[in-house]
């Protein structure tokens, strides 16, 4: 296997880098590849520029968007580590998202960017096996409360992933982390990062259909309105 793990931590010594460790312990152990995208490390620019507007319209590819693209290409396991920024990815990890997951290469209207608004959609991905996990600051009480995990789950495993072509997405969230208190929740954190690498490498894994079963929830909430 060869993993491409997407990272977005302003630093390498905090938490969610050792959540990205522990993660990729699993792979290691099986002799596995990584390719590790730090984003800040890798000084990556999350700005919607005029060229990736233009491009958006059927310009030119934007300088360094090609060689993003080499990158998820030469993966067959996706993987999004990221500390969750106001319910959802950090912005420097959305801008990767924006900037590079582009039309004719990860979705398409029709033939192309003159089918926009006319033709439907057709994912352009493969269904490349995905996870993503996001460390909480918050309870899991707090999300439960509100329905972000929900709308997390619409938004990025559904909106972005599954509307690309990656229906076999899954996410995960690593919950109340922060303060001294909460050592004991984040030995525990690591442990379910290595758990979830596990699982996620094992032959016997079961592919996820992340649309279809978003679109089968709904439907029983509203049946049941
Ligand atoms: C700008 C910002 C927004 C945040 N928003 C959320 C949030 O919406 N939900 C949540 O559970 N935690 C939130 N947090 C807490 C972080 O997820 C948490 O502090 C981080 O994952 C812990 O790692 P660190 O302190 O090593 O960065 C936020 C933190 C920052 C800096």
């Amino acid at each position: 296997m060869h993993l491409l793990t997407v990272f977005s931590h302003p630093f390498t010594d905090r938490y969610p880098a050792a959540v990205m460790e522990a993660f990729h312990e699993p792979f290691r152990r099986a002799g596995h590849t990584i390719d590790v995208l730090d984003l800040h490390r890798e000084g990556f620019d999350p700005r919607f520029t005029e060229a990736d507007h233009a491009h958006f319209w059927g310009g030119p590819i934007p300088d360094g968007i090609a060689e993003m693209h080499r990158r998820v290409e030469a993966a067959d396991r996706l993987a999004f580590v990221y500390p969750v920024y106001w319910w959802g990815m950090p912005a420097m990890m959305k801008g990767w998202i924006e900037r590079v997951f582009t039309g004719g290469w990860a979705y398409q209207y029709g033939d192309g960017v003159d089918d926009r608004g006319k033709q439907p959609l057709n994912a352009l991905l493969p269904s490349i096996p995905t996870v993503l996990i996001g460390v909480a600051g918050s309870k899991q009480r707090t999300y439960d409360k509100y329905g972000y995990r929900e709308a997390m789950r619409t938004q990025i495993d559904v909106g972005i992933s599954a509307y690309c072509g990656i229906d076999d997405v899954e996410s995960h969230l690593i919950y109340d982390v922060e303060g001294d208190h909460n050592a004991p929740r984040r030995e525990a954190g690591l442990v379910q990062a290595r758990g979830i690498a596990e699982a996620f490498i094992a032959p016997d894994r079961v592919a996820r259909t992340a649309k279809a079963d978003h679109l089968a929830a709904r439907q029983e909430q509203s049946s049941s309105l």
